[in-house]
């Protein structure tokens, strides 16, 4: 499973980074303004800032819900750098901009997915990954984990290559679960990850055998 973490915060970015186990890293217009990083050159500049902090894949969304836009867009932030894949909003003209970029060979990120129906579409398009918004189901009591199942199945039932991004992901066991049910990609805050860390266990068995150790010194 792959970990992306999903922010546009350059420390905690470097620091997900330092531990060696980021697959990459997803933003959003909302995590950029979070962050203050506002008009277009300011947030072009914010992207290529992240590509050269980390390894993988940095999705980067555009603004424009128009085909032609979308292109114009997504083709500006794919020359920004290597590492940019184009986010593009489930949409008839996003699912359309996705083709146009997949038969170019530039990696997509259908982002705002919320059911099967979409994420089979995505898939049809060529996207690198689809994001199911598991998060964001959960706080409108509908089973944001299900959608996961749902397109797993769908996506193994044919031997779609998009990659399955669980995104909106708020927590730790949102980590696990999905990594249970076949996502190959988790997104989100970085606590969700160093969350994982966490067992009591771990820390009193350290405690102690330093203790032990000292014992004898
Ligand atoms: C995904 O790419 C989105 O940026 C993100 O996961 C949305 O998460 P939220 O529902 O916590 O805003």
């Amino acid at each position: 499973m792959k970990f992306f973490i999903d922010t546009a915060n350059i420390e905690q970015i470097k620091e997900a980074q330092d531990m060696g186990i980021l697959d990459g890293v997803t933003t959003n217009p909302s995590l950029m303004a979070k962050e203050g990083i506002t008009g277009h050159d300011n947030i072009m500049k914010h992207y290529i800032s992240i590509c050269n902090i980390v390894d993988g894949d940095v999705s980067a969304e555009v603004i424009a819900t128009d085909y032609e836009g979308m292109v114009r867009e997504g083709e500006a932030l794919a020359d920004l750098h290597g590492q940019i894949v184009v986010k593009l909003p489930m949409i008839k003209d996003g699912i359309k901009a996705c083709k146009y970029f997949s038969d170019k060979g530039i990696k997509t990120n259908m982002t705002l997915v919320f059911s099967p129906g979409q994420a089979l579409l995505a898939a049809k398009a060529g996207a690198t990954y689809v994001s199911p918004f598991i998060g964001r189901l959960d706080d409108i009591s509908t089973d944001g984990l299900n959608l996961i199942a749902e397109i797993r199945l769908i996506y193994d039932n044919y031997g779609f290559e998009t990659e399955i991004l669980a995104a909106s992901v708020r927590h730790t066991m949102h980590v696990i679960d999905c990594a249970k049910l076949g996502a190959d990609v988790m997104t989100g805050p970085l606590s969700s990850i160093t969350g994982l860390l966490k067992h009591p266990l771990t820390d009193n068995g350290l405690a102690k055998f330093l203790e032990d150790y000292n014992k004898g010194n």
